[in-house]
């Protein structure tokens, strides 16, 4: 078992290990008080580990709210519909939810405790590799709104965060590799040596070690900037015309898939900018490529410019592009959004 400590507007432990979920209820007694607990979990994950996390949570009362898996569920309706089940079953704030599934479930589950009761505690239990990597630690949480993605959100951190590695071997295979897209991305802004095991191992890469180091480097992010007004930004490397691939796609495509490509299309950019070398644009491509991903977008430049436009990382007049200078380094380009459709076409 590893634990990797969280320093933010609240302090907070990640532990990662095999065989945690039947723990939960121990580990949960020493974070809060609660005597009351929510289960929110999706129609994927809660067949699956529904039961063992009920028996793990034996001496609270709980309660279960479980929604249909998928992106679309992320919107305000099941917002409202959630928040309804929690105050109809009395949750009082000092309360707890419990947030069973990937990035969908956490991030609802993070944005209804952020503003229930103005705020109760909450706990992540990521089952994905996106999750248990990127979105369930650092607290953003946020639904998504008809005009983009994560538009109305809260910064709220969890209490915990339990990533109980047995629940990714239940995973359907596209589903796993999508989550890689997260994991190369660490790679990329920030660790050499990390990128060089992805290269090296591929699919088969060390779970444990891996994951515990995306962990620890999201957790160095976010002590240095919680509130994403800096470097934070940088976890969006591939993000801004990923979401614009997600959205053209209307969520057909999935968000690692589209970060994927994302990744690509800015170390192309990069590189005919004379910002990398050709060979760091190359390894990125040759890894993604490697975990089974994609490169490229079927979606033309005047396509992806239109989505990009209403991503909330827009600033007034420009952009920030995250765009990499070589293997564990990237920089941050504030980029004049009359420049964007021309660079989404160099990328391509
Ligand atoms: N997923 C990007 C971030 O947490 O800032």
């Amino acid at each position: 078992m590893k634990t990797v400590e969280v320093t933010a507007s609240k302090n907070y432990r990640v532990v990662i290990g095999n065989a945690l979920l039947p723990h939960l209820g121990d580990f949960l007694s020493q974070v809060c008080k609660a005597q009351k607990i929510a289960i929110v979990s999706d129609s994927n994950v809660w067949p699956l580990f529904g039961k063992t996390v009920t028996d793990a949570l034996a001496g609270y009362e709980t309660v279960s709210f479980v929604f249909p898996a998928g992106e679309e569920s992320k919107n305000g309706a099941t917002y409202l519909r959630l928040l309804n089940f929690l105050a109809e079953n009395k949750l009082t704030g000092s309360d707890c939810l419990v947030a069973l599934g990937g990035g969908v479930v956490g991030d609802l589950t993070g944005f209804a405790a952020a503003t229930y009761r103005r705020g109760i505690a909450y706990v992540q239990v990521p089952t994905t590799v996106l999750a248990a990597v990127d979105s369930s630690v650092g607290g953003k949480t946020a639904i998504d709104l008809d005009s983009g993605k994560n538009l109305a959100g809260a910064f709220h951190q969890p209490s915990l965060v339990l990533c109980d590695l047995d629940t990714l071997n239940t995973l359907p295979k596209d589903i796993f590799r999508d989550g890689c897209a997260e994991i190369i991305k660490y790679g990329v802004l920030y660790d050499e040596g990390l990128f060089a095991h992805l290269e090296e191992k591929g699919l088969a890469f060390d779970r444990k070690q891996v994951i515990s180091r995306c962990v620890e480097l999201k957790r160095d992010v976010v002590a240095r900037d919680e509130f994403d007004r800096g470097e934070r930004q940088k976890l969006n490397l591939g993000h801004t015309l990923g979401h614009g691939i997600e959205a053209c796609s209307h969520y057909e495509i999935s968000h690692g898939s589209a970060v994927a490509a994302g990744m690509a299309m800015v170390s192309r950019l990069a590189q005919k900018l004379g910002i990398c070398s050709a060979s760091c644009a190359l390894r990125i491509e040759q890894v993604l490529k490697a975990f089974g991903l994609p490169t490229n977008s079927q979606f033309s430049a005047k396509e992806l410019y239109q989505c990009a436009l209403s991503d909330k990382k827009r600033s007034g007049a420009t952009v920030n592009l995250i765009l990499p200078e070589k293997i564990g380094f990237c920089r941050i380009a504030p980029t004049d959004i009359t420049k964007m459709e021309a660079y989404i076409e160099m990328g391509r």
